[in-house]
C-alpha cells in the first residue's frame, strides 16, 4: 500500500511545474532578503525534517539544517551507520516510521530507486538531497543565482562542461522547466543516459568540443569528474576529462557576461581552474548560499 496519493515530494525538478518553480525561487530571493535584515520567520514551528544521508554532505546537510531552525522547525540527521536502515531494514519499513513522526524527509543516497521506493511509502513530503541520477536542490539555488545575477533564463543558452553526471542530468531537467537551450561537452562514454537526454528533447544536444560549446554561452557549468561512489575510477576519468578544464581561454569564448556556476566541492587544477573559480564571473558562492534560501522556499512550499 502507498500513502502518496495527497503529498507532493521533489524528487526531481519535473515534480514542480514552471510556474511553481518561479514562485519558489523568487521566494528564495526574498527569504534571502528577509535573513539579511535579521528578520524573524518561523512559519515551520513545530515541524521536523529527518535527513537521510547515505553520502558526505557540506552544503546540502548544513543549509537544510540551518534553514530549517531559522524557519522555527528542527532536523534530524541519521546515518545508515547510526539507524537500522544500515542493518538492512527495509526502505518501505522506514519511510513509514518516519512519516509517522516527522514532517518531512530529505535524503541522499546512492539509487534513485531507493529514493522512489521510500517516497511511495511515505505519507509526508520527500526531498531528493542528490541521488546517482540527480541533484534537483543545487538546480534551485543555481536558478536563483543566475536570475540574481544575469535576469531571466529563459531563452539563454547554457553550456555543461564535463561529466554527463547527476547535475548535468537535473541541468537537462532544467533546460525544459525553465526554457533554455543546453549544451553538453562531455568526452566519448561519458553521456547523460539516454532517457534522459530525451527528456530534455530539442532543448538539450551533445557538442564534443568543449571550445564549440561554450561559444557565446551565457552560463558555463560544471563539477567533479568524480562523483561519490566513483573514487575507483579516478584515474580513468582524469585522463578521459583532460581536455575538459574550464579554464580562462575557454571562458573567453563564451559571452562577455558569461556567468560560471559550479555545485561545489571544486576541484582547482581538475574540472575547473583556481583563477576562473574565484574570478569576478564566478558566481559559486553565491550558488552555495542560496542553497539555504531556495531550500528554504521549497520547505515552506512542502511543508508549510
Ligand atoms: N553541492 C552540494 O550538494 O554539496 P554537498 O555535497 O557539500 O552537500
Ligand atoms: N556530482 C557530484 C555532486 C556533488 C554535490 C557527486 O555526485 O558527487
Amino acid at each position: 500500500m502507498t500513502n502518496s496519493t495527497q503529498v507532493r515530494h521533489f524528487l526531481t525538478l519535473m515534480d514542480l511545474d514552471p510556474l511553481e518553480l518561479k514562485a519558489v525561487i523568487a521566494r528564495a530571493t526574498e527569504l534571502k532578503r528577509m535573513h539579511h535584515a535579521k528578520q524573524r520567520h518561523t512559519p515551520l514551528e513545530q515541524r521536523t525534517l529527518a535527513m537521510i544521508f547515505e553520502k558526505s554532505s557540506t552544503r546540502t546537510r548544513v543549509s537544510f539544517e540551518a534553514g530549517m531552525a531559522q524557519l522555527g522547525g528542527t532536523s534530524l540527521f541519521l546515518s545508515p551507520r547510526d539507524t537500522q536502515l544500515g542493518r538492512g531494514e527495509p526502505i518501505e519499513d522506514t519511510a513509514r516510521v518516519l512519516s509517522r513522526m516527522v514532517d518531512g524527509v530529505m535524503m541522499r543516497t546512492f539509487d534513485h530507486a531507493d529514493l522512489e521506493t521510500f517516497a511511495r511509502h511515505s505519507s509526508v513530503p520527500v526531498i531528493n538531497g542528490l541521488t546517482d541520477r540527480c541533484h534537483p536542490c543545487q538546480l534551485l539555488a543555481d536558478m536563483q543565482t543566475y536570475a540574481e545575477h544575469r535576469g531571466a533564463i529563459d531563452g539563454k543558452t547554457v553550456t555543461w562542461v564535463g561529466d554527463g553526471n547527476n547535475m548535468c542530468n537535473s541541468y537537462i531537467n532544467a533546460a525544459r522547466q525553465f526554457d533554455f537551450d543546453l549544451r553538453i561537452a562531455c568526452p566519448e562514454g561519458f553521456e547523460p543516459p539516454p532517457d534522459m537526454l530525451a527528456l530534455g528533447g530539442n532543448r538539450c544536444r551533445i557538442v564534443r568540443d568543449p571550445q564549440c560549446a561554450v561559444d557565446g554561452a551565457d552560463l558555463v557549468v560544471t563539477d567533479t569528474w568524480i562523483s561519490m561512489g566513483q573514487e575507483e575510477d579516478k584515474a580513468r576519468r582524469e585522463q578521459a576529462f583532460a581536455q575538459y578544464t574550464v579554464d580562462r581561454t575557454l571562458l573567453e569564448r563564451a559571452s562577455p557576461d558569461v556567468l560560471l556556476l559550479h555545485c561545489l566541492p571544486a576541484y582547482r587544477g581538475k574540472e575547473v581552474t583556481a583563477e576562473v573559480l574565484d574570478a569576478p564571473d564566478s558566481a559559486v558562492w553565491d550558488e552555495a548560499e542560496n542553497r539555504l534560501h531556495a531550500q528554504k522556499a521549497l520547505l515552506e512550499f512542502l511543508l508549510g
